[in-house]
């Protein structure tokens, strides 16, 4: 990588699911007009697809297929990169518990992370972007200058994620958003390939007792004194 490659004018969030990475990776790029990018919705997408074309046993070949076969396709909203599928917005659909932990299984898939790879890094080619995922800092742009690992208490994420889906209309109880959580926790941290872990001088923030102000604040700091604004 060269110096001044764009990849460096990036911010990387990893974490646990429900850690709080989604608010903090919009505010922060609401707050620094960068880009946000969600890349558990991709994984998301491909599980969504999956499921509808009545495949969720996919074999790992046929899934990356389907992973470069999706329509996936991200539109700029201000900070926002909204995402579509053959020029349908999935929407709510993305965050349906059993979506997720589909998501998490064919994310182990070498065939599935390298389809979604250059997708990723395409949509950092400009810079000022914010990625959230679990290996943002480790594998797809590990020429960030600034990354975080969110981590908050298994109890406080379930009932965070609950509340979110809650506000979406999805009622699920906590015992089962915290079963969820615990096996993705799980899958996500201990699959060969890509596994959750923090990377390398990353900033990590534990998220248990802050508000997303504070968080939000923290974050806020460190990219003003490592990009200079
Ligand atoms: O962040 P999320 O909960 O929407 O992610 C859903 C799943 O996708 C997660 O359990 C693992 C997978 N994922 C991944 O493997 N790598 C990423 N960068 C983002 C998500």
């Amino acid at each position: 990588m060269k110096k001044n490659d764009p990849f460096e004018n990036v911010i990387t969030i990893d974490g646990p699911g429900g850690a709080g990475k989604s608010t903090l990776a919009q505010g922060l790029a609401h707050a620094l007009d960068w880009l946000c990018l969600d890349t558990g919705a991709i994984y998301r997408a491909l599980a969504l697809t999956l499921t509808e074309l009545g495949l969720p046993d996919a074999t790992p070949r046929a899934a990356g297929l389907t992973a470069q076969d999706m329509g996936l396709e991200f539109r700029r909203e201000g900070a926002q990169c909204r995402l579509f599928l053959h020029g349908r917005e999935p929407g709510e659909a993305l965050r349906a518990p059993e979506i997720g932990l589909l998501a998490s299984a064919v994310s182990a898939w070498p065939e599935v992370r390298s389809a979604l790879l250059p997708i990723q890094r395409a949509a950092g080619r400009e810079g000022r972007l914010v990625a959230e995922g679990r290996d943002m800092g480790t594998v797809v742009f590990p020429e960030a200058r600034l990354k975080f690992f969110l981590v908050a208490d298994l109890s406080v994420r379930a009932e965070r994620r609950r509340l979110e889906l809650a506000a979406q209309g999805v009622e699920v109880t906590l015992a089962k958003v915290t079963a969820e959580l615990k096996a993705r926790d799980l899958a996500d941290a201990t699959r060969s390939l890509a596994p959750l872990a923090p990377s390398p001088g990353a900033v990590t923030v534990d998220s248990t007792d802050m508000t997303v102000a504070e968080v939000l604040a923290l974050a806020l700091q460190e990219a003003k004194e490592t990009f200079d604004l």
